[in-house]
């Protein structure tokens, strides 16, 4: 097949780390090519050299083997090139239409070009069943529907190249299939796409060849047929990826915490929780395995302080509440990495070293006589950094600079510094990658076996059957069952999580 882009040698400088070391990466006509690394190892930076946002130090770029400089989005679509970007680029108030053409040079009057563009999107769309209105405004559409408009963007400008930056991370598996089979239409077609992704399943499934990225160096280069996602995993993270955690050895001992038949009602009087049970054990990590929406979120807020709710109570170390908020649920003792770490779990604009003492930063050691020891808190950071394998040039950078990934462990190491007696998790490794999840999954365990409690809240149950020892399943803010790991199969966690009740003589275990 025919090589339609060369990438040698892009190095790429940013003042404090280089994205890019010397990458050279070739693409044919009709494959898809993925660009596979974790978070921060490089592979939005290229690809923003590709399509002109970045100028590259070094290195040259050929198009079907004629050499071109690329300095902005105009010469990239000229070369042929299309991007869909990790976050969309679309006005919300303008239509599919006025969106595609925005920015296109106009050779005739504006409001006949509306039309004839409006045709052409119209049986585009049609072409890769895509359904779209071309009349239709982009507020209106679902993220998997925006995500097509920016698709049709880039065929509407008649690339020859697409490339596609974790296009499937905001969508849901459904779409998922669909978007593949829009590439692979794509790519028999003759044209040639480049998949960003930190997802291996997605790698093995649609791509031709893989190129592996590490701290901005290429670190395999390998034909998919021919590799398989253990080998890719090490290279992408650079050593063996096992997701296999030691038995448990700790004991499971008493009850730390206990909710008491507990109910949460929506402003819409809509009933998220319903008469909620359930105690947590020091030693055990309690999974609550669900499809997300089902009360996870509410379940969470409650035991955090964070929504009041209605009837029973909730007991932490023998204290009864009626009522709990976030300062009484902290100083008992209790951390909680949110489901949202960059609205509730970080102030984004704030340093690292702000951040990691966020819950703590008002007294001993942090505060004496209300003044901030900053050399002290330095100091801590320094030490978080290195503990939790923090990736961030200094103590002083930014949050929002960070990657998904180091973010999560900054609100890690804040949190578990603290020995909290019990740790809640809500979707903890959500946008992670693998090394990120790996590292995280193993704290939780080192949680369970230093003696502490451990809440696991998700949605993935390969997360839940991985690390919890119990597993209660929610569906629309009940409990159907709650089981020991290994008394149960998926298919039977399956069936709790679609709305069966296990029957009620077995459906409660306690912890021993
Ligand atoms: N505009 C920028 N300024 C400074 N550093 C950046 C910028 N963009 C990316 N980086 C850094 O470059 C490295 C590679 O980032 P990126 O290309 O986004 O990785 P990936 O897409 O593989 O997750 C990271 O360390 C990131 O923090
Ligand atoms: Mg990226």
């Amino acid at each position: 097949m025919s090589i339609v882009l060369k990438m040698e040698g892009i190095t790429k400088i940013f003042p404090k780390v280089i994205a890019n070391d010397h990458i050279s990466i070739t693409l044919h006509k009709g494959e898809v090519h993925a660009l596979l690394g974790e978070n921060g190892a490089g592979k939005s930076t290229l690809m923003n050299c590709l399509y002109g946002l970045y100028r590259p130090d070094e290195g040259k770029i050929f198009i079907k083997d004629r050499e071109v400089v690329i300095q902005n989005s105009d010469d990239a679509i000229k070369n042929g090139i299309g991007m869909v970007h990790q976050h969309f680029m679309l006005i919300p108030e303008l239509t599919v239409t006025e969106n595609i053409i925005l920015g296109l040079r106009q050779s005739r009057a504006p409001l006949l070009d509306i039309d004839e563009a409006g045709r052409k999107i119209k049986e585009l769309s049609e072409r890769y069943h895509f359904n779209i209105n071309p009349h239709e405004k982009i507020k209106n559409l679902s993220v998997g529907m925006q995500q097509r408009v920016e698709i049709l963007k880039v065929l509407y400008r008649e690339a020859e190249i697409l490339v596609l930056d974790e296009a499937t991370a905001v969508l849901t598996p459904q779409e998922v299939r669909e978007l593949f089979g829009v590439i692979r239409k794509l790519v028999q077609e003759g044209r040639s796409v480049l998949i960003i992704t930190h997802k291996l399943e997605e790698v093995m499934g649609l791509s031709d060849v893989v190129t592996v990225l590490r701290d901005g160096k290429v670190v395999g280069n390998v034909i998919t047929k021919k590799t398989d996602p253990k080998e890719l995993a090490r290279m992408m993270v650079g050593r063996d990826v096992l997701f296999d955690f030691h038995e448990r050895h700790a004991e499971v001992g008493k009850p730390i915490m206990s909710v008491n038949d507990i109910s949460v009602t929506d402003k819409k009087g809509v009933r998220k929780l319903r008469n909620l049970s359930f105690s947590l054990h020091k030693g055990e990590i309690l999974g609550i395995a669900g499809v997300d929406g089902n009360g996870q979120v509410e379940l969470s807020e409650v035991i955090t302080g964070m929504l009041p709710f209605t009837g029973g109570n909730i007991t932490i170390k023998g204290e009864s509440f009626g009522a709990l908020n976030p300062r009484i649920v902290y100083e008992q003792g209790v951390s909680h990495i949110p489901q949202d770490r960059q609205h509730t779990g970080l102030v984004l604009g704030m340093s690292l070293m702000k951040n990691l003492i966020l819950t703590d930063y008002y007294h001993a050691p942090y505060s004496k006589n209300n003044i901030i020891d900053y050399d002290l808190v330095d100091d801590h950071a320094a030490d978080m950094i290195k503990q939790y394998n923090i990736k961030a040039p200094t103590t002083e950078t930014i949050a929002s600079e960070l990657s998904g990934g180091n973010q999560q462990k900054i609100i890690l190491a804040r949190e578990l510094c603290r020995e909290p007696d019990i740790l809640i998790a809500v979707q903890p490794t959500r946008g992670l990658d693998i090394g990120a999840t790996e590292f995280l999954r193993q704290k939780l365990i080192d949680q369970r076996d230093n003696g502490s409690a451990v809440l696991l809240i998700s949605t993935e149950l390969e997360e839940i059957l991985q690390v919890a020892d119990r597993i209660a399943v929610i569906h629309e803010g009940q409990f159907m069952g709650i089981v020991r790991k290994n008394e149960v199969d998926i298919n039977e966690l399956g069936l709790m999580m679609a709305g069966n009740m296990r029957s009620p003589s077995d459906s409660i275990c306690e912890g021993e």
